[in-house]
């Protein structure tokens, strides 16, 4: 059985282990370094075990125009996000191309990698905003993060020394090779990726087994990294989605594993990013609903699906199954989309994930034709425990 391959032919290993991590860890003492936040920690773990194949670094000057401006890397690979390490000017001017400096995480002092310098340059934020955004609006969470940040990009390949990752996921982290030596032990030929970075919620379970009916399995695959902070946390969404695998999906033909990325909430770019890495962990299949990894009005319903056809189903290699708006009609008694259910607006039960989030905040469980009450119950004894921001 061959395995779907790798986004740009290879799956990129950048961890050094052994002997060799000794060896590199010896040299940092006289190394330069990089103060890194948890954000890019997460970036360059993910680089390092391929997550991100075919980019064995931080993007490189070149690499990052071609990103914003054509979604593509300088070959000519699909690349819709600009994967960027972003240091001060003053730290900058202490820089220079060829050297190798360590990646040192700013509030434990570990150090993560290495990073050898291909570039050093000033971006033009706005222009990168308008690109990957589609939108200069400060209060975009995605522009907000951007804007946060210094303009001036270091590229360049990395080596991974330290892993923050499998620690802090437990027993739902694996490596894209871990995945993909998993599902063919599994024999299964054909996976669907699913991202989220909510609960799962009755449209989402829904979508997922109508795609699961077309191929040999789900990787259940949330989203784990920097959320905005009225996100359901982490933690409590991996308890909500076991119960919900243990009650209602046949084991034999799920996966649950955690995608330790942040969020950028770039909608339609990001759809096509979530896609590729999925292809890394293995997936042949990846589902793009409504309004995909999009926040507030910035996008339309169907543009994160609307954005595949810029590109051939050779060059994506992962096929995306598209799903529209879907919610029970209690006319039809099930869950429908339009695509099903020819009865109006008022027979169909909607719910805002803000009108959700509030009700379970209340201790109030939605609906089960929302949400099924085991995923309530642990979420509502979950979120009393949870700090809002
Ligand atoms: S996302 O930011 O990770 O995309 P979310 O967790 O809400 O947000 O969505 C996960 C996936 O389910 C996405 O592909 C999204 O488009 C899809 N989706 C969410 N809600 C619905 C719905 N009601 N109908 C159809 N697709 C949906």
């Amino acid at each position: 059985m061959t395995a779907i391959a790798p986004h740009g032919g290879t799956l990129v290993n950048q961890v050094v282990t052994g002997d060799e991590r000794e060896r590199l860890l010896a040299t940092v003492k006289d190394l330069k370094s990089i103060r890194i936040n948890t954000w890019t920690i997460s970036d360059l773990d993910l680089i390092g075990v391929g997550a991100f194949s075919p980019l064995t670094g931080f993007l490189n000057e070149a690499d990052y125009h071609s990103v914003v401006k054509s979604m593509r890397l300088v070959d000519g690979t699909v690349w819709s996000i600009p994967i960027t390490l972003s240091v001060s000017e003053e730290q900058a001017q202490n820089l220079s191309i060829d050297e190798e400096v360590a990646l040192i995480g700013e509030n434990d002092g570990v150090v993560y990698g290495l990073l050898n310098i291909e570039s050093i340059y000033k971006v033009d934020q706005l222009e990168e905003i308008r690109n990957v955004f589609k939108t200069e609006d400060p209060e975009h969470p995605g522009v907000k993060k951007l804007l946060e940040r210094s303009p001036i990009y270091v590229g360049g390949s990395i080596k991974v020394l330290n892993r923050p990752q499998p620690e802090r996921f437990g027993e739902f982290y694996y490596d894209p090779a871990v995945t993909r030596a998993i599902f063919a032990e599994k024999g299964w030929r054909t996976v669907v990726g699913f991202q989220t970075r909510n609960p799962v919620h009755r449209a989402h379970e829904y979508i997922q087994k109508s795609a699961m009916e077309i191929v040999d399995a789900l990787f259940l695959n949330p989203l784990v990294g920097e959320t905005k902070s009225d996100d359901v946390a982490a933690d409590v969404r991996m308890k909500s989605y076991v119960t919900l695998l243990e009650n209602y999906y046949p084991a034999n033909r799920t996966f649950l594993g955690v995608f330790p990325a942040a969020m950028r909430y770039a909608g339609p770019r990001e759809a096509i990013f979530h896609a590729m890495v999925r292809k890394n962990y293995g997936c042949t299949h990846f589902i793009v609903g409504r309004d995909h990894a999009g926040v507030g009005d910035y996008y339309g319903t169907y543009e994160a699906q609307e954005i595949f056809s810029n590109f051939s189903s050779e060059e994506l290699g992962i096929a995306p199954l598209f799903f529209e708006h879907s919610f029970f009609c209690t006319k039809c008694g099930n869950m429908a989309s339009s695509k099903t259910c020819p009865h109006s607006n008022e027979d169909h039960l909607t719910l805002s994930g803000t009108k959700v989030r509030a009700l379970l905040r209340d201790g109030v469980c939605p609906p089960p034709e929302f949400t099924r009450p085991e995923v309530a119950k642990v979420l509502i004894e979950g979120m009393s425990h949870q700090v809002v921001i």
